[in-house]
């Protein structure tokens, strides 16, 4: 019987590389469908790198400041993936705005994790701007990319309460503890093939994840 192969991910990272972590722990599972094949930082300082080195990982740099604009970047880095044959591609923590070509070419392989609840506190800095909203729930999506930063169909999302006297740091950590749970198993129900594009929203064949527990804090 022909043994089926699973999908290669390539994992985009610029920096620390904590979701790529959990992606590289919950594949390395033998049940996981995916396979992380190889991580690709734009930061060749990125400490991801030798995290992913210590998990026996390959690993790639395409550092953007070789290149003189982003459709530059965007070839070269399109080449990489194409030489490591990946079969889907998962952003996590990488902090480039990617051209609408390049988008457009990985469509419906291509997702990208956000801390926050989209289409709530798109692009950087959301714990601070959640806190100074006075919001009472906040969060983190996994979504597939489109041209558009932080607009694709949504796969998964994950609550959190904000609790008084939070910060942006104990915020963060409380949102980021439920990235390292909802991005594994975004990518489980893609390489699946249970998250399907349908009509330019996702249509999931089975809800796998319990909701995490939410707090909503006393009234003062
Ligand atoms: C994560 O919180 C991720 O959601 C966020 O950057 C952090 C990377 O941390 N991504 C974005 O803000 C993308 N818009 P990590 O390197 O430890 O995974």
């Amino acid at each position: 019987m022909p043994v089926s192969k699973k999908p290669r991910v390539a994992v985009l990272i610029s920096g620390r590389g904590s979701n790529m972590m959990s992606l590289i722990e919950a594949a390395s599972a033998p049940d996981f469908p995916a396979e992380i094949a190889v991580v690709i930082s734009n930061r060749p300082d990125a400490h991801g790198l030798a995290r992913a080195q210590a998990s026996n990982i390959a690993t790639r740099t395409v550092d953007h400041k070789a290149y003189a604009d982003r459709a530059h970047f965007d070839a070269a880095l399109d080449a990489v993936l194409e030489e490591e044959q990946a079969d889907l591609v998962c952003l996590a923590g990488f902090m480039r705005l990617l051209t609408p070509g390049f988008t457009q070419k990985w469509a419906g392989r291509m997702i990208n994790i956000h801390p926050a609840l989209l289409p709530s506190f798109k692009g950087l800095h959301t714990h601070e701007r959640a806190l100074a909203e006075g919001v009472r729930i906040h969060g983190c999506t996994v979504h597939f990319v489109t041209p558009e930063m932080d607009v694709g169909p949504i796969i998964m999302q994950a609550a959190v309460p904000v609790l008084d006297g939070d910060t942006p740091d104990t915020l963060s950590a409380r949102v980021l503890a439920q990235e390292h749970v909802i991005y594994p198993a975004a990518l489980r129900l893609v390489a699946d093939g249970r998250a399907r594009l349908v009509d330019g929203r996702v249509s999931v064949d089975e809800f796998i994840l319990a909701p995490p527990a939410l707090v909503v804090p006393p009234a003062r």
